[in-house]
């Protein structure tokens, strides 16, 4: 099985890129944020204060289930304990909650154990924060997407509007200041680039050339 992981912090591309480089190359996509987003929100959900109870968050992510399901018309499905929380899970607040439980040894290991299960049949291609380094420390191709603070800032505040949500920009990146720091600084499997991961800053490219740059990257590696 072919294995392509995709890291990097948020708002540098990662998911849409991910999304359509799969598809254009047969791979299954597993976004492993929407994992961390799911726990996030049913602890949210339980009124868990994540930060303080991290013990009490850590039990109740042991005892869900997430499941990450396609479908031919409407894409990636997000299913908590068989609930669709596809929408949910893109507020402000659950990407906050996320960060939060994601920094949670015990969720990490109940989560990575989900998301090495589901490399082991297909050619998949894990977008996330470490893929490279730690779920599949021996992915055949590792790529490390970066852009600079405004413009990662600038995709955020444009996706949440698009999608209808009210919100500053000011807020947006203040949050994804926060979720930069809480990500790379947490001691169990932080945010890193592998060693042997390739480096591409999108800062300035249309979707399209990020596209088209990526595959091309694959391709030649495949
Ligand atoms: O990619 P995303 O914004 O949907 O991820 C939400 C949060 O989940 C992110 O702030 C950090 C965490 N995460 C992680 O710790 N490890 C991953 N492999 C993926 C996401």
């Amino acid at each position: 099985m072919i294995k392509i992981a995709i890291d990097g912090p948020s708002g540098a591309g990662k998911s849409t890129l991910s999304k359509k480089l799969a598809k254009e190359l047969g791979f299954v996509y597993i976004d492993t944020g929407a994992m961390y987003r799911a726990a996030g929100l049913f602890c949210l959900r339980n009124g868990i204060n994540i930060k303080e109870e991290s013990d009490k968050a850590a039990d109740c992510v042991e005892k869900i289930t997430i499941d990450i399901i396609y479908l031919p018309e409407e894409g990636q499905k997000v299913i908590l304990n068989g609930d669709d929380v596809t929408g949910e899970i893109r507020t402000p607040e659950v990407s906050i909650a996320a960060s939060d439980v994601s920094a949670i040894k015990r969720v990490r290991l109940r989560l990575v154990e989900l998301q090495r299960e589901m490399a082991k049949s297909h050619n998949v291609l894990m977008d996330g924060r470490d893929i490279g380094t730690y779920v599949l420390p021996d992915a055949d191709i590792k790529i490390f997407l970066t852009a600079s603070n405004e413009e990662r800032a600038k995709r955020r505040y444009a996706e949440l509007l698009e999608k209808g949500q009210k919100c500053e920009y000011e807020d947006v990146y203040r949050d994804m200041l926060y979720r930069d720091k809480n990500d790379s600084s947490r001691e169990f499997a932080p945010l890193k680039a592998a060693e042997d991961s390739i480096m591409v800053d999108t800062t300035g490219n249309t979707f399209e050339e990020s596209f088209e740059l990526l595959l091309n990257l694959i391709r030649e590696r495949l």
